[in-house]
């Protein structure tokens, strides 16, 4: 029986994705034997409610000079964390000399915002190959984990902080305490703490199961941050729903008391109420979904290869690997998968070992269709391929439901 990472009771698994290898771990022909495997599944808390992994990966194993994910791939992202810091700029940072931290900073896709307006910035990122990306461009950051020990170091070199931000991170945290001490501990009287991350709400809505791997150990909604924020003393003031990444919920923790709580909390956890998200009956249905999505997936594929159709997987994501490893899509089904990102190409990806080729070779010479792995990037992507579609090309989408887009 496993334990609730945040509350220690015992919680209900509700999905089991079998044996996975690391989601961004993309390797070279020598690297395949030696290559790692966990037991992919999820449970859902029925005490505190948070949805989270059943096994958790080594942080090392997954965050080192080789980290495959570069956020400032995707231009829609860019303007996003600059609408964010723009935000918390008009909120937040009023105050005289107002300092601001990120967790998990990447190539500075946020921080570069706050860099150019000459507000004092440090970014926290373990990962030393996106780290250096973002110091090349002068973005103050330290290559470190961020935990409560290192708050102390940043309070002893700067001082208190105003907004401590982070994205796509904070659900990495099985040993979010620490963090959470870390944040109470880093932030002044009146700071605040604003995270967004995978939004439970949209996975289940969308039967977006490729948003569960290694990387993604918390699944967050308001009931179970309002809870934990309380355990560690900070209050849940507002959430915000955003579209991005197939749909995020964005939070903001304060000190106990030191904030009026916005009306959003109180209609966000009716709603979630509303949907049965505190009750286990909405994740077993899930687990039916992701069947029927596999099966109507695995026909289709099999359907094409019968028809000699050409196929290729449109973006290496890390969420792809979660659907290739479970759904047993081999290399006779996917020709190769299509990425922008330099460091994945010429490597393999991770468990079935698809080839990743440059995003060239797909202008070169179009597929009958293109599986889209980035369905979170859906529109930009559709929006600059129209010429792939001129030419007779095909999407294939299997977010919410799998289809063929002509
Ligand atoms: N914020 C970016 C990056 C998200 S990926 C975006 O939204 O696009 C998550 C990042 O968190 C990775 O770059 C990873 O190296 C970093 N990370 C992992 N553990 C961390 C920790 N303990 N402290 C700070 N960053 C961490
Ligand atoms: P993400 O879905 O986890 O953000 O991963 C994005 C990956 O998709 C990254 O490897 C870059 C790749 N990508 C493309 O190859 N082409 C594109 O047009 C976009 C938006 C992303
Ligand atoms: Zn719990």
């Amino acid at each position: 029986m496993k334990k609730c990472f945040i509350c220690q009771k015992t919680i209900k698994p509700f999905i089991f994705l079998g044996k996975q290898p690391i989601a961004n771990g993309f390797l070279l022909l020598n690297d395949f034997k030696k290559e790692y495997f966990y037991n992919l599944g999820a449970g859902y808390c029925p005490n505190c409610f948070m949805v989270q992994l059943t096994q958790q990966v080594d942080a090392q194993k997954m965050f080192h000079e080789n980290y495959a994910f570069y956020s400032g791939t995707s231009v829609l992202m860019k303007d996003h964390f600059k609408e964010f810091a723009k935000d918390v700029q008009k909120k937040y940072l009023n105050g005289p000399k107002p300092f601001v931290v990120e967790i998990g900073s990447n190539d500075g896709i946020m921080l570069q915002n706050f860099s150019d307006w000459h507000i004092s910035h440090l970014g926290i990122e373990p990962s030393s190959n996106v780290a250096k990306v973002a110091k090349d461009k002068g973005i103050n950051t330290w290559c470190e984990f961020f935990n409560s020990k290192l708050a102390d170091k940043i309070i002893n070199e700067y001082g208190k902080v105003d907004a401590i931000l982070s994205a796509n991170t904070m659900c990495q945290f099985g040993d979010i305490k620490t963090i959470l001490i870390g944040v109470e501990k880093l932030l002044k009287d009146k700071g605040v703490l604003i995270f967004e991350d995978p939004y439970i709400g949209d996975i289940l809505k969308k039967t977006s199961y490729d948003q569960i791997y290694d990387e993604h150990v918390l699944y967050f909604s308001a009931l179970s941050v309002q809870n934990l924020a309380k355990k560690y003393g900070l209050e849940l003031i507002n959430v915000e729903h955003q579209e991005v990444h197939g749909g995020e919920l964005r939070y903001t923790l304060a000190k106990g008391g030191a904030y009026k709580v916005s009306s959003s909390v109180a209609d966000r956890i009716g709603q979630e109420k509303k949907h049965g998200l505190n009750k286990f009956g909405v994740y077993k249905k899930f687990r039916q979904n992701v069947e029927q999505t596999k099966k109507d997936l695995m026909e289709l594929l099999n359907k094409l290869k019968k028809q000699k159709k050409t196929v290729i997987g449109y973006a290496a994501t890390s969420k792809s690997t979660t659907v290739i490893n479970y759904f047993g899509i081999t290399p006779n089904l996917l020709e190769y998968i299509s990425d922008t990102t330099p460091i994945k190409q010429g490597k393999f990806s991770p468990g079935m070992h698809i080839p990743i080729k440059p995003y060239e070779t797909f202008k070169e010479k179009y597929p009958d269709y293109a599986l889209l792995f980035a369905w979170n990037h859906g529109k930009e992507i559709m929006a600059k391929e129209k010429e792939f579609i001129s030419s007779g090309g095909k999407w294939i989408v299997y977010v919410p439901k799998v289809k063929i887009v002509k």
